[in-house]
């Protein structure tokens, strides 16, 4: 298949955009004043920026935003599958939308992302909860327009979780980012590892990668529009172009991205250790703008896990890596993934991660309780290990990870580093929030009117979760 021929078509996109106005007609009769849409964001960053491109459809169907779900007129979920803990959330949250349906019998109730793409949750959807108007998956997105002209021109609730699973990729479609100097570029989609945990690549489809003209393009978008620290987006960054011949792999995507000009930071998640090269720390370290920072999921310290986990790759081979990523860039901070309690992990395979912790001492840690996944390949593996028990373990795992970060961020206290001022702090004692290169929240004392800008920060307090101090 050539590149062109996954990327929506235009008489597809120009389709849309006809529902779109279609949609904005409709309620220009309906309403006397500008529709107002709710849009909630369960999940990891691939989902941030679907609602992203979600908030542009919106716009163009002529909605305003609002952040508060009794005020609008369509609300709509976009849903993470990950674990059953995120499930449950969407499910209650989906559940007290019947109470603003009561109220207002014309608001239009969406769920859509990566939850209905599994055929049984869709199901239970259509089943348990009447009152939600149209429902649809990860590869029918861009479809949105349609589905809601449908839904408002007829009496049926609109389903739609069709979808080849080999996926589209989606260039012309407008962003409506969030307010800050942080922006998501995706770069690629889907995921072709099939983790026995989990439920991705399912929902998500076979890897895509965009052209690196389409990446380039936005990062020079991005760019102009003010944007300042800028994270290149895909499920397995690392295998970037590995599907298409004619495309650099990721390193030279970096560099290539690197080259745009400007005053910007590039980052890159999530990075799976299997693909992550030598190549692509001696890249981060020579690119001045690729910040030196990694996420590198581990998962666990187990070899005999992390092959039950078809991970393709075992201790050995990560602490090889982190070595070498320390070696050429020693202020680099890593973050990980740590699955606690995988179908027959014993208590001293857990210990190994435990280890493997110590060994590392990642800046700071996503840690989860394993949740089966209906589907899976580990949904059929016996579990024996006892919830409780395995609570225990986690609650192990956080407080070693908490000592470590909590001595990590101590060094930082009396020096100066960069950052990039990003916000109002949510501490009464400060006034701004910044990030450091390595990401690190920084809760500051100074001039508001800087967010947005660069700055030095004097550092004089840390914890396990921030740092503290004032702009210089
Ligand atoms: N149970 C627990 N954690 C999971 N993750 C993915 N699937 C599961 C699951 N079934 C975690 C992994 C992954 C992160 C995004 O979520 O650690 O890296
Ligand atoms: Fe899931 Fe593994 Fe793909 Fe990450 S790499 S999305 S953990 S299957």
């Amino acid at each position: 298949m050539s590149g062109t021929d996954r990327v929506i078509s235009q008489e597809a996109l120009a389709a849309q955009q006809d529902y779109a106005e279609r949609v904005r007609q409709l309620y220009l009769k309906k309403l006397p004043r500008q529709p107002l849409a709710c849009a909630v964001t369960f999940g990891c960053q691939q989902n941030e920026a679907d609602t992203e491109l979600i908030r542009g459809m919106l716009a163009d169907m002529g909605f305003g935003m609002t952040a508060e779900e009794d005020k609008a007129d369509l609300l709509i979920f976009n849903t993470c599958a990950i674990r059953e803990h995120a499930e449950m959330r969407v499910f209650g949250n989906v559940g007290q939308t019947s109470h603003y349906k009561k109220a207002n019998p014309d608001v239009v109730i969406c769920v859509c992302g990566c939850m209905p793409q599994q055929p049984q949750v869709a199901e239970k959807i259509k089943n348990s909860y009447p009152y939600v108007d149209i429902v649809f998956g990860t590869h029918a997105l861009y479809k949105f327009p349609q589905l809601l002209y449908t839904r408002l021109t007829g009496k049926k609730r609109v389903f739609d979780i069709s979808g080849d699973e080999s996926g589209v990729i989606l260039e012309g479609l407008h962003p409506v980012r969030k307010e800050g100097p942080a922006a998501w570029l995706s770069i690629m989609y889907g995921c072709n590892n099939f983790c026995t945990y989990c439920i991705v690549p399912y929902v998500r489809g076979r890897e895509r990668s965009r052209s690196p003209e389409a990446i380039l393009a936005e990062l020079r978008e991005l760019v102009a529009q003010g944007y300042r620290d800028i994270t290149l987006l895909g499920q397995n960054v690392n295998s970037y172009g590995l599907d298409r011949e004619d495309y650099p792999d990721f390193a030279g995507l970096l560099e290539m991205c690197n080259a745009v000009e400007g005053g910007f930071r590039l980052r890159f998640m999530t990075s799976h250790p299997k693909d992550a090269t030598e190549r692509l720390f001696d890249t981060m370290a020579k690119c001045e703008k690729v910040c030196h920072s990694i996420h590198l999921p581990v998962q666990c310290g187990s070899d005999r896990v992390l092959k039950a986990m078809n991970r393709h790759y075992d201790k050995k081979r990560y602490l090889e890596l982190v070595d070498y990523a320390r070696a050429k860039m020693p202020d680099l901070t890593m973050t990980s993934d740590i699955i606690v309690g995988f179908p027959g992990e014993t208590e001293e395979e857990f210990e190994e991660t435990v280890q493997l912790l110590e060994r590392v001492r990642f800046d700071s840690l996503f840690t989860f309780i394993y949740s089966r996944r209906e589907g899976t390949r580990a949904a059929v593996m016996p579990d024996p290990v006892s919830r409780e028990e395995k609570q225990k373990w986690f609650d192990r795992l956080l407080e070693v990870q908490n000592r470590i970060s909590r001595e990590i961020n101590a060094r930082y206290v009396g020096k100066t580093v960069t950052v990039l001022l990003d916000g109002e702090s949510d501490d009464k004692n400060y006034d701004l929030t910044g990030r450091t290169e390595g990401f690190k929240l920084v809760h500051l004392k100074g001039d508001k009117s800087r967010i947005g800008q660069y700055a030095q920060a004097e550092i004089d307090r840390s914890s396990t979760w921030a740092l503290f101090g004032k702009v210089k």
